[in-house]
């Protein structure tokens, strides 16, 4: 039993695809208004250490359908290692409540309150992954293209914490995974020699990603933590915009993805984007689906089995 949903790596193939093939069906059951109230009177502690819209949303909206609520916790009001120690945090929300959500810059963070919390963690977003993104965004394209082993996803832009938690869930799925960024912005070599080359590959060409893609993906460039480095970053990612000239170069019928916030004419054309918005808006309601079967898992049978 896995009791915490800090990294996908964590998991097994067969564990993600029954998390996703649930999700799926929970949604039907949602929409017809008959998805059970599972979570009653339990509490669901968030912890924001950086800006989000659809993270928060999504989770609070999850536990009120199932019968729960969540408790907002922003940065100044609890101040996670300055004020408290993390793993006294971790203790006493344990305590009081029946899971934590966490978004917070570092990696070593979430896994330090998962060391101590005696309630599942959940990541939130840390700078070094996105795995409720990952989950959420292969729901859309099966959901979208039908099978998803065999098919492929190009990421162009940024190997930041959305491109590696995607890039595990791909290989977790039998697709392959194509990142381009510029010179410099690769995924780094810690990260890579763990994953399958028959799966994984990078290259700083997004013309030579987009080709034969089924997906094309893309996030900010300048991600949350950065925003020191946004003259260069503006600079060095020209040439990586997501632009109907770059979608012509895909196969007919690609589809297009963004996490969002999206950043018009920087990562995305307004065009791609306003021509792919239905596909977006469903993949950031798929958070919702996603974390509301993750919440019911997780605390309400004790693990991802
Ligand atoms: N995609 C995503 O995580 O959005 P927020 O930052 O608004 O939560
Ligand atoms: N890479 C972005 C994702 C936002 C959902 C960031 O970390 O800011």
């Amino acid at each position: 039993m896995i009791k915490h949903f800090v990294n996908l790596a964590d998991f097994s193939a067969e564990q993600l695809r029954n998390l996703l093939t649930r999700a799926l069906a929970d949604k039907e059951l949602f929409r017809a208004g008959s998805l059970p109230a599972s979570l009653k009177r339990k509490t669901l502690a968030m912890i924001f250490d950086k800006p989000s819209l659809r993270t928060r949303v999504s989770f609070d909206t999850a536990m009120t359908h199932l019968g729960g609520r969540a408790i907002n916790l922003a940065p100044q009001e609890i101040g996670i290692g300055k004020r408290e120690a993390v793993r006294d945090v971790a203790r006493v929300l344990a305590r009081m409540c029946d899971g934590i959500m966490a978004r917070t810059f570092s990696h070593d963070l979430i896994e330090q309150l998962a060391r101590w919390s005696s309630v599942p963690v959940i990541n939130g977003l840390t700078d070094y992954s996105h795995p409720c993104q990952a989950m959420a965004d292969v729901m859309t394209i099966e959901e979208k293209l039908g099978e998803l082993a065999g098919r492929t996803l190009a990421f162009i832009g940024d190997g930041n914490n959305v491109a590696r938690s995607l890039a595990v869930a791909c290989e977790k799925f039998g697709m392959k995974f194509i990142l381009a960024t510029p010179s410099g912005y690769e995924l780094e070599d810690d990260f890579t020699s763990q994953m399958d080359p028959a799966s994984f590959s990078q290259t700083n060409d997004p013309a030579e990603a987009v080709h034969g893609a089924d997906v094309l993906y893309t996030d900010t460039w300048i991600s949350m933590g950065q925003e020191d480095e946004r003259k260069k970053r503006m600079s060095d990612f020209s040439g990586f915009t997501i632009s109907g000239e770059l979608l012509s170069g895909a196969p007919a019928g690609a589809i297009v993805l963004h996490c969002l916030p999206a950043y018009r004419d920087y990562e995305i054309t307004d065009e791609v984007f306003e021509a792919h918005a239905e596909t977006i808006f469903e993949q950031a309601e798929n958070r919702l689906h996603f974390q509301r079967t993750l919440l019911n898992v997780l605390i309400g049978e004790g693990g991802v089995a």
